[in-house]
């Protein structure tokens, strides 16, 4: 039926329309659903110094945080976790097991916040991101499983790692050049802050015999990323990462696809994350406050704190867990000089973006020497180890070789935040710290046996001084606090 237009019916639809017009013009911008990630940061900003720290840090934040979805690109029909090619239709939009696998990094890194360690419910199958087809397998005969680890601190180890790694390679240099001007074999020992990787022999050739090398890979750079040690950075490991568990792709590793495409994987987004976004987030974790100490101010908890440490000392588990090592140049750059391709360089930027680890960032800061250093106290010498023997085997379940590293070998795990990052081991399915040493064989055999040789009271003691160890509140004052968070002296000085 026509509608007749001299009807007040008729006059009245047509103000109706008018005001639906008027009330909702053009539709605006970011309205509805859109990309989580509205706004990609420009590396040649970051680069100018004109963005604060602290706004970096929250755009980091925020990355990290970040739920994507598939206007920003989420998901990766195309390509497998490793930057293959898939076969079409076997890729799921989100398979636990050879992921996507998550929204977001903080969906697997939030205990005890933001940046954290991870329940066992998070645990990674390692390398399973690679397979295709897809595999809904979680048996070790595909993939290593892993419990996901706090990052606060880790601009303070990779920087650890980059000095130990230089002395390293001036090391082999100047042996080449000996044996070069001797016409003989020179055999050096490989000892950086204190840690022997074994040694090397140059030949008179500019050859090097790296048999001897130990607990690190023959090129003598030190990887202390992933519980295997086989990444060098915070930005390879977040451009790994990225890709693995979100189908995010950086453009500074996978720029273009083999067709030429900026539409890597295929899901319709191109140029997904920008190397100023990887830059944030790199920044942002390396940030992070460093892990501290929390010791009551008096009672039988603090003496079995400070007992516990001698004994913990004393029992050789600090000759893997190094105490403490000392940074020469606490500055953080940014990008790493021994990042592999595929990941930001010196040589590609103008300007390194840097902030100093005793001064800038999320409070606790590392502290400070009185000749411009900085300690680290991480309880790791970055060297990887083989804890099995015929009797032990806990630590040897992996079947997946990882990076070319021997699957029974682990870097030496950090325990400056081990009071805050139940549950243990490389898989996490050990629930107190005791089982954790319990399992600890071959290389570590010795100090393991001396720690269950002790009395009752000398292992709670070693505990309770590991309990204490833990990742304080962001913006806590001091790296050693008392019960109530306040600033407390250092009881192990
Ligand atoms: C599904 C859970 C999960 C998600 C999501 C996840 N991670 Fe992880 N993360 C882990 C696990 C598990 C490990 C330990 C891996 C290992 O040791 O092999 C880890 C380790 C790391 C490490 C190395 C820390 C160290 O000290 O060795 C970094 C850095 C890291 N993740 C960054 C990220 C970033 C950045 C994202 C987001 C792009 C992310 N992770 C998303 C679980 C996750
Ligand atoms: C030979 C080197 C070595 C010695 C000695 C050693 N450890 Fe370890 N420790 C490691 C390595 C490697 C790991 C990682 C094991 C894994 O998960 O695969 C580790 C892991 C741990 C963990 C688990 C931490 C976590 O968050 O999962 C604890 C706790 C620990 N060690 C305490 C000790 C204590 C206490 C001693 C002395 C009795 C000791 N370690 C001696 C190398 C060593």
């Amino acid at each position: 039926m026509l509608l007749d237009r001299r009807t007040p019916l008729y006059f009245s639809l047509c103000a109706f329309v008018f005001m639906l017009v008027a009330t909702f013009p053009a539709l605006a911008e970011g309205v509805g659903d859109g990309p989580t990630i509205e706004h990609h940061l420009g590396q040649q900003e970051i680069e100018s110094g004109t963005i604060p720290l602290s706004q970096l840090v929250n755009d980091g934040r925020r990355l990290f945080a970040a739920k994507f979805n598939r206007f920003d690109g989420q998901g990766r029909p195309g390509t497998t976790g490793g930057g293959a090619p898939r076969v079409s239709g076997s890729a799921p939009p989100f398979i636990r097991t050879s992921a996507p696998d998550a929204n977001s990094c903080a969906g697997c890194h939030n205990d005890p916040v933001v940046g954290g360690a991870g329940d066992i419910v998070a645990n990674v199958f390692v390398l399973a991101q690679t397979l295709d087809p897809v595999t809904e397998s979680v048996s070790p005969d595909f993939s290593n499983e892993r419990n996901t680890l706090g990052m606060q601190g880790s601009g303070a180890i990779e920087m650890l790692a980059r000095e130990m790694t230089a002395t390293l390679i001036t090391t082999r240099e100047a042996a080449i050049q000996q044996a070069k001007a001797t016409a003989m074999n020179v055999t050096r020992e490989l000892l950086a802050k204190g840690v022997s990787f074994g040694s090397i022999t140059a030949k008179p050739d500019g050859n090097v015999d790296t048999t001897q090398v130990q607990g690190i890979n023959a090129d003598l750079i030190i990887r202390p990323f992933h519980q295997k040690g086989v990444v060098v950075s915070l930005r390879e490991f977040s451009n790994n990462a990225f890709n693995h568990h979100h189908g995010m792709q950086s453009v500074e590793r996978f720029g273009q696809s083999m067709t030429g495409s900026h539409d890597f994987d295929q899901d319709g987004v191109s140029d997904e994350l920008t190397v100023g976004d990887i830059t944030a987030a790199t920044i942002y974790q390396a940030a992070l406050n460093i892990p501290g100490q929390r010791i009551p101010n008096d009672g039988p908890r603090a003496r079995a704190i400070v007992r516990g440490e001698r004994s913990f000392a004393r029992i050789g588990c600090g000759s893997c867990h190094v105490a403490e090592m000392t940074l020469d140049n606490p500055v953080f750059s940014e990008p790493n000089p021994y990042n592999p391709p595929g990941n930001l360089r010196p040589a590609d930027v103008g300007h390194s973006v840097t902030f100093d680890l005793t001064s800038e960032g999320e409070l606790p800061r590392l502290e400070r020497s009185h000749d411009g250093k900085a300690y680290v106290r991480a309880y790791t010498d970055l060297k990887r180890h083989n804890l099995c023997d015929s009797e032990l085997t806990h630590f040897c379940n992996e079947k997946v070789v990882q990076g070319g590293v021997p699957t029974g070998d682990f870097i030496t795990r950090k325990l400056w935040d081990v009071g805050s990052t139940a549950p243990y081991g490389h898989r996490g399915d050990l629930t107190t710290i005791t089982d954790a040493i319990y399992y600890h064989g071959g290389e570590a055999r010795t100090s393991r046996d001396a720690f269950f040789a002790s009395s009752d009271e000398e292992r709670s003691e070693v505990i309770e001084f590991l309990k204490s160890l833990q990742i304080l509140p962001a913006g806590t004052p001091s790296l050693v606090v008392d019960e109530n968070g306040n600033r407390r002296r250092a009881a192990r000085r």
